[in-house]
């Protein structure tokens, strides 16, 4: 393609970008070149948990910018030290690696698992993923994810996975026999549709991994820092996780990812076996650290609690008037909708009617709203998504 074509895009084709450019942000709202609002049930994809620019992360980080931006890691990183503490007491976590994306933090806990294995048990490392799964886009993030249409194209894949199916109790019988260095999962599957993790059968699971000296790895890059009600998804399963991985809301929309993990198991990580020149970067654990300090006030999990209650008890009421909704599910602010139908269809409808939506695979629709919503905004949201689903109706099903 030359640059005179008039499809000419200075930008790589790897999105199908929708119709909107975003100029400014503020809470729930987002708003366009043309200076139209949109409300915005996306939070960039699970990423502005406190809505846009908001103002203690904004007033923290305009400190940091005339203070320090970048060190790297030859010298200590005070606020990196204080985010990792903040971590760590608010976990059952005893250490922290932080990077800049939820790939990179997958990919640290890959790293660490065969780090261990190679040094503790002296073989090669295996790891349990699960079908429908989805870790990123790195390579071995790539081969970790339990997508074909994720893996296509970029054979051959880094070894040493084993997909299995997700809350499935031939899976454990397997996981006994293969006896995997660990399990990695997501409590909720956010990018496979919206599917909560069953608790009989994770609870199992554990237990597996507990007696068979298994590592349990948990990706909480979409579902921690409140997003589902809880700081980190794990605590509503009761589990205590070897490692833990996080990002997306762990800046705010600053870019920042973290690996956590318990001392026994990090103690395999050594000066020299991994590294980041961006990680952990004054700027970024700033706005963790602002962000964490916010989520953690005693009221904020009590609002998203009520606000998620309300939100989902209005959208149960939708499934009467629309039988093309076949279930609705998720946890706290992860919700998915799954439908008779392209979901992609809703969301573009949506846009038209200035509300920002996801989809989650063909089939489900994808809600991430701020955790910070008021009820106003939801009633607001259901009053517009009611006609978008009227319309769909209309279109699709008339
Ligand atoms: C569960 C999970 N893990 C990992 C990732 C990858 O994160 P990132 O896009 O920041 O690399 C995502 C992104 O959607 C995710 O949902």
């Amino acid at each position: 393609m030359s640059k005179s074509a008039t499809d000419y895009s200075p930008i790589m084709n790897t999105y199908n970008r929708l119709p909107l450019s975003i100029q400014k942000g503020k809470g729930a709202y987002v708003w366009s070149d043309k200076n139209e609002a949109y409300l915005d049930f996306t939070s960039g994809i699970a990423t502005c948990n406190l809505g846009h620019c908001p103002p203690e992360v904004q007033k923290a980080l305009e400190k940091q910018l005339s203070n320090l931006w970048h060190t790297s890691n030859l010298y200590h990183v005070p606020k990196q030290e204080e985010l990792a503490s903040l971590l760590v007491e608010k976990s059952c976590f005893d250490q922290a690696f932080f990077c800049n994306s939820g790939a990179e933090a997958n990919e640290a806990a890959i790293k660490l698992v065969r780090a261990i294995a190679n040094k503790k048990h002296k073989k090669q490392a295996s790891i349990v993923t699960f079908q429908q799964s989805f870790h990123g886009r790195t390579l071995a993030t790539v081969a970790a994810t339990g997508q074909e249409k994720i893996k296509a194209g970029f054979e051959p894949m880094l070894e040493g996975f084993i997909h299995l199916s997700y809350n499935d109790y031939q899976s454990l019988q397997t996981i006994s026999e293969l006896e995997p260095t660990a399990v990695m999962l997501e409590l909720l599957q956010g990018e496979g549709g919206v599917v909560p993790t069953d608790p009989d059968w994770v609870k199992e699971l554990s237990a597996i991994c507990k007696e068979n000296g298994i590592l349990l790895v948990i990706d909480e890059v979409q579902t921690g820092m409140g997003r589902t009600g809880s700081l980190f998804l794990y605590e509503q399963y009761h589990l205590e996780p070897d490692i833990m991985t996080l990002a997306k809301g762990l800046g705010s929309g600053f870019p920042i990812g973290a690996m956590l993990a318990k001392e026994e198991v990090s103690a395999a990580f050594q000066p020299g076996m991994h590294g980041s020149t961006f990680g952990g970067n004054p700027l970024a654990c700033t706005a963790g650290i602002e962000t964490l300090n916010i989520i953690s006030e005693e009221n904020f999990l009590k609002n998203v609690a009520e606000q998620s209650k309300f939100l989902h008890s209005q959208l149960e009421t939708l499934l009467d008037d629309f039988s093309f909704i076949k279930e609705i599910r998720g946890k706290g602010m992860l919700i998915g909708l799954e439908i008779n139908g392209n979901a992609m269809d809703i969301v573009n409808m949506a846009l038209e009617q200035n509300l920002l939506l996801l989809s989650a695979g063909p089939n489900v629709v994808r809600l991430l709203p701020p955790l910070t919503i008021s009820q106003e905004e939801v009633v607001s949201f259901i009053q517009t998504f009611t006609k978008v689903l009227q319309q769909y109706r209309e279109e699709e099903h008339g």
